[in-house]
């Protein structure tokens, strides 16, 4: 094994400084790696070479989790993850404590400065999750203080979280090159994704439906968004063992769907209690 497990900044730091002009790739996740985890740890080291250096954190991060949601269940796999980050061409794995992130408390406190994700925010994964893209683009921006990456991948699955992080780097001046990953499938087209573990074998089965959803909306879209829309809520509904929360067409950015070029469609579902999203370009119009 050859990738060093870190818990904190300034082990880090002491790491960089024996590497000090390596080009330094940064792959965030919150453990549980899985071959979506190891594809996008394989990309960042072919990004640097091997002269670079490639950094993994493993941190579930609080402040992205409502009251309620799956924070205490969440798999932590940290000896796993390791394993599969040195398999992948990690150099290094940073799994911090909560309070090495957020100080005393381990979290958001009153006074505590965080990033405001803006309307893009409070649509989608955000409205369902009041909060959430306030957790995820405070902890990316300070997981970000931390490594000081020349260039940081993720994952196209948690589409809306990657376009927040865009707008996060460019809004506010940031540096770091941000590269969005195809999302990897299972060999029935299920994106892969760590929750994918809570699912019961039949739920699993119903779960491939998704990806059918999104490709048949994909196909659809000659005749534009409505079409799309209506032909993917169509196959969702036939299966009462899935609950839509929203299947949408919009342009790459996120905003009003084209009635015709390039596009994005984005689908939230619960199978039994376990809530899945995915995501797939498309184009509208003939
Ligand atoms: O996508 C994730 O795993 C998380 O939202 C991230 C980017 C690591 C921030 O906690």
């Amino acid at each position: 094994m050859t990738t060093t497990l870190v818990h904190t900044g300034a082990d880090l730091r002491a790491a960089y400084a024996t590497r000090p002009t390596a080009t330094r790739a940064v792959v965030m996740t919150m453990g549980a790696l899985h071959e979506g985890h190891a594809s996008l740890i394989r990309d960042a080291r072919a990004r640097v070479g091997s002269e670079g250096l490639v950094v993994v954190t493993d941190f579930v991060n609080p402040t992205q989790f409502a009251q309620g949601e799956d924070f205490e269940a969440y798999p932590r796999t940290l000896d796993d993850d390791v394993r599969i980050a040195d398999a992948a061409g990690a150099d290094l794995v940073l799994a911090p404590s909560a309070t090495e992130v957020y100080g005393d408390g381990g979290g958001f406190r009153p006074d505590s400065v965080t990033v405001d994700p803006g309307p893009l925010g409070d649509i989608l994964e955000g409205a369902s999750r009041p909060g959430h893209f306030r957790g995820v683009l405070t902890v990316v921006a300070k997981l970000l203080g931390i490594t000081a990456p020349d260039v940081a991948l993720f994952g196209e699955k948690d589409y809306q979280q990657l376009v927040l992080i865009r707008r996060m780097v460019a809004d506010l001046s940031m540096t770091v090159d941000v590269i969005g990953v195809e999302t990897v499938r299972e060999d029935d087209g299920l994106a892969m994704s760590s929750r994918n573990r809570y699912l019961s074998p039949q739920e699993r089965a119903t779960a491939a439906v998704i990806p059918l959803a999104l490709a048949a909306a994909a196909a659809a879209g000659i005749d534009g968004p409505e079409a799309a829309i209506a032909a993917g809520v169509a196959i969702l509904q036939e299966d009462p063992a899935i609950e839509l929360d929203y299947l949408v067409v919009t342009d790459p950015a996120l905003g009003p769907a084209p009635t015709a070029g390039e596009s994005r469609i984005l689908v939230a579902a619960l199978v039994g209690s376990t809530r899945l999203i995915d995501n797939r370009p498309a184009r509208m119009g003939a």
